[in-house]
């Protein structure tokens, strides 16, 4: 277990570009093998997973996930998405996993992270029509429903799939995450698709205090865990489709290729996809 108390960085204003601290983005780049980090990030990505070894399986496992609900939900449907959270452009993001089986599928992608934003628009924004990229703050839907961005990419008279994956625990119980959702949800006509994966807080298996406890240090604040029953009330509502709620790596699993780190027993989100009934 990490002593958070004393981890070196303070904490920092919300929203800035500042590679004298960690962010939540960067610091997942790593961990995911990106390019698009500093010093800073690298160095606590490497505390978190000597702290707690699984934290990369829990982080492939994420994007794992995304692109097996993105891919099950376009078959199903949906088009169009908006991907709150996406975090730094990497292999296999969400317009790109979704245009393999809808080729004019539209993406909005937003975060919060101004590097985030600034890679997405160099990687993707440039390069794919119907896709753009914002910076917002998803705790405040009315102000990322309205940006121009999403709204010129989206067409909110039809069917959306709403994405948040591994940044819900970014929404601290005082910004009421439940509620949050909700307004995501009420914003979207009947039809419309949630995935959520989520950090989870009560699972045996992992250290859950060596992966968070150091996200203090991030400029928009700590990562909450959440149990799986808090989890289940966050997508209350939602008619969940098969298997419903499940660590990430159970979600219609495919079946592995190559032994390797992967195929050990994995954890850390809980995740769900399902649709917005009538
Ligand atoms: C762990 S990464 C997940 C990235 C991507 N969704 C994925 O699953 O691969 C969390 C992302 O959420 C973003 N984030 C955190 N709080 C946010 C907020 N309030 N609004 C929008 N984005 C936020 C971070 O900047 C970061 O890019």
């Amino acid at each position: 277990m990490v002593d958070d108390s004393s981890y070196p960085w303070p904490l920092g204003p919300p929203n800035a570009a500042n590679f004298d601290l960690p962010s939540s983005a960067r610091v997942y780049d790593f961990l995911l093998g990106g390019t698009s980090h500093g010093a800073v990030d690298r160095m606590m990505g490497r505390d978190l997973a000597r702290a707690e070894p699984l934290v990369v399986s829990i982080v492939r496992e994420n994007r794992s996930f995304l692109r097996r609900a993105v891919t099950y939900l376009a078959y199903a449907g949906i088009d169009q998405f908006l991907d709150l959270g996406s975090g730094i452009p990497t292999m296999g993001n969400t317009h790109e996993v979704a245009r393999r089986v809808v080729p004019d599928a539209r993406v909005a992608y937003v975060d919060i992270d101004p590097v985030a934003v600034a890679h997405g628009e160099l990687l993707i924004g440039a390069s794919a029509s119907g896709v753009s990229v914002t910076q917002a703050d998803m705790r405040y839907p009315d102000k990322v429903l309205a940006a121009p961005a999403v709204t010129d990419v989206l067409d909110f008279s039809r069917p959306v799939g709403v994405l948040m994956f591994s940044v819900l625990q970014h929404v601290s119980p005082d910004h009421d995450p439940g509620g949050v959702v909700d307004e995501f949800v009420a914003r979207v006509v009947p039809g419309s698709a949630l995935a959520v994966s989520h950090l989870t807080g009560d699972d045996p298996r992992i250290d859950i205090d060596a992966i968070c406890g150091p996200t203090r240090a991030y400029p928009n604040g700590r990562a909450t865990p959440r149990s799986a029953a808090e989890l289940a009330e966050l997508v209350d509502g939602i008619e969940l489709v098969d298997p419903g709620l499940v660590y990430a790596a159970q979600w219609r699993p495919e079946a592995r290729r190559h032994r390797g780190p992967l195929d050990e027993p994995c954890c850390g989100h809980r995740a769900a996809v399902g649709f917005v009934p009538a």
